[in-house]
């Protein structure tokens, strides 16, 4: 395939720099910035190398220069951040989502005040909406449009619960539930991925837009945008793991699936190993010539830039910042436990991709070997209702209540209970509420794409204490090695592991939080933005010189 025919910009020779070095032609406002900040004497930041910055929201806006004139920036994803809903007594409740994908795209769409277009799932969403379909959130301070496209019970079921949730999410997870492919939901996709993709292009205001697509639920859309505004630059992040090429054969769709994906000129996984997958699937599926030096696929006329940008969330934190003392948020969730007792914590939706029976089954375990943790230990597992149509998850659900019934039986007495299920929507606020009460905070999952309630934890713990439990299958893992590590199958380990979290000294504590803020606060979601914007502009900046000149796209110093 030839360089010389792409459409879309050449690929970066330069990726392998830091985001501030490639930045360097386009941001003379994020430069100054730095400058101005470091001639005030702050700090001595100028003998700093550039990357050690932590990004901030003014790091965005200087990225976001280079698409100045190129109208809002457009978030597609499936969930909406937020939605409203008719309470029994005719009244309306706002409620945030959960996702830890609106936790990471938030602070971008604010600072931009862009448009997120999502699928309007909230029982009065259809009430408050414009004549164009959206709003203006949050509701209490408006800073971006949130653009709502309607879907039918029908439509839902094929595109949401059949074809992303009950195919490509157990393709895409080792949690050993079958994929399940029918014709039917992979037709209410199409459609659906095209019906976005109109709602996509009705909000643009220019022939170049940045888009920002997410997630398994739109990998048709970036082609379909694609054919509706061929100059737009479209960033697709998938958040959850690419299969290994072996496991992805088994999707009837997975030709169809790669040539929309490959209508994007980014295409961003969570780790280098997604990328690598990625890269053989397309490799053994389609006809493309690949570039692994440089992570470039050119398809047909197009190329399609391939890289890790490991998901993260904002910081500083505006829910930890927000809440409570520390102290006072025990004190309030220690009222309904027995008094002195150890406090373990998991915050989850209800799926069978985060290892809870695991977790109550070691909890189970712990009581078993270590008698001094009855009574004086509990175990509150937040599980927010997710796909609760579907029967896996129904299954999931009552193998739960099973587990918790049966070792609250065994190790309960009439006013303890060592298990403690919420099956409910937890507001942010109440997420950090229990997340700095408790000891311990443990992410069980079997397999996770990044998990960003264990970097919720680190940042809500600003008193430096508190014990991360982290499952080894998650890629937050990767970033956060001073959380104890363990394999949420190794039931007994995770026993031993727990015992040890809940008797570590303050200051084991502490050195491990320090190290892991340190890393959360470094490689957070303004960096995760900017990391993409910069290669969005530079590739966008390619494109316009190739098209200005005439040059293939590959003579262009990058
Ligand atoms: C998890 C995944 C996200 C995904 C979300 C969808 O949080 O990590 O990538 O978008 O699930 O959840 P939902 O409740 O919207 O089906």
């Amino acid at each position: 395939m030839a360089w010389a025919i792409v459409v879309d910009g050449g690929p970066p020779e330069n990726l392998h720099k830091s985001p501030f070095e490639r930045m360097a032609p386009y941001a003379g406002r994020l430069f100054t910035g730095v400058m101005q900040r470091n001639t005030r004497g702050s700090h001595g930041l100028e003998r700093r190398a550039p990357n050690v910055y932590p990004c901030t929201v003014e790091h965005v806006e200087a990225c976001l220069d280079a698409f100045d004139g190129t109208g809002p920036v457009v978030v597609l994803a499936n969930r909406e951040p937020v939605r409203h809903d008719r309470a029994a007594d005719g009244s309306i409740v706002v409620k945030r989502s959960a996702s830890g994908l609106v936790t990471a795209l938030e602070p971008l769409i604010e600072a931009c005040s862009g448009v997120w277009v999502a699928h309007g799932a909230g029982t009065a969403d259809d009430v408050v909406v414009d004549r164009r379909d959206g709003l203006n959130v949050p509701p209490a301070s408006p800073r971006y449009r949130l653009r709502r496209v309607w879907l039918s019970r029908k439509e839902e079921r094929g595109y949401y619960y059949g074809f992303s949730n009950e195919g490509l999410w157990p393709m895409c997870h080792r949690a050993h539930v079958q994929p399940m492919f029918r014709s039917e939901d992979f037709d209410a996709y199409r459609v659906v991925n095209a019906r976005f993709a109109e709602a996509v292009h009705d909000e643009v205001e220019s022939e170049s837009p940045l888009i920002l697509v997410q997630d398994y639920h739109f990998a048709l859309a970036p082609q379909a945008i694609r054919e509706r505004l061929p100059l737009s630059t479209i960033v697709a992040f998938w958040h959850i793991p690419w299969p290994h090429p072996r496991d992805y054969a088994v999707c009837p769709w997975g030709r169809e699936l790669l040539e929309g994906l490959l209508g994007s000129t980014i295409l961003g996984f969570q780790t280098p190993e997604d990328c690598e997958n990625f890269v053989d699937t397309v490799e053994a599926v389609l006809d493309a010539h690949i570039d692994r030096g440089r992570r470039v696929i050119t398809y047909g006329d197009r190329q399609v830039t391939v890289r890790a940008y490991p998901v993260s969330i904002e910081w500083p934190n505006r829910w930890a910042c927000q809440s409570p003392p520390v102290d006072t948020c025990r004190a309030v969730v220690r009222r309904q436990l027995p008094p002195g007792a150890r406090l373990a914590v998991g915050v989850d939706r209800l799926d069978y991709t985060k290892g809870i029976d695991e977790k109550f089954l070691a909890v189970e375990r712990l009581l078993e070997l270590h008698p001094e943790f009855r009574e004086h230990f509990v175990f509150v597992q937040v599980a927010e209702p997710s796909r609760d149509g579907l029967a896996a998850y129904q299954a999931y659900r009552s193998r739960l209540v099973k587990t918790l019934d049966r070792v609250n039986l065994r190790f309960g007495t009439e006013r303890y209970r060592p298990l403690v299920l919420i099956e409910a929507h937890y507001e942010p606020s109440e997420v950090y509420q229990l997340l700095r009460a408790a000891d311990v905070c443990w992410v069980g999952s079997l397999h996770d794409g990044m998990n960003l309630v264990a970097k919720e934890f680190v940042a809500a713990r600003d008193d430096n204490s508190g014990v991360l439990m982290l499952s080894q299958f998650t890629d937050a893992a990767r970033e956060l090695s001073d959380a104890v590590l363990v394999n949420p199958y190794a039931i007994d380990a995770c026993a031993q592991a727990l015992a040890e979290a809940l008797t570590m000294t303050r200051e084991e504590q502490a050195r491990r939080m320090g190290a892991m803020r340190a890393v959360v606060a470094q490689f957070n979601a303004y960096r995760w933005v900017v990391e993409i914007l910069t290669d969005a502009a530079h590739l966008r900046a390619n494109r316009e010189l190739h098209r200005q000149t005439d040059w293939p796209a590959h003579s262009i110093p990058a």
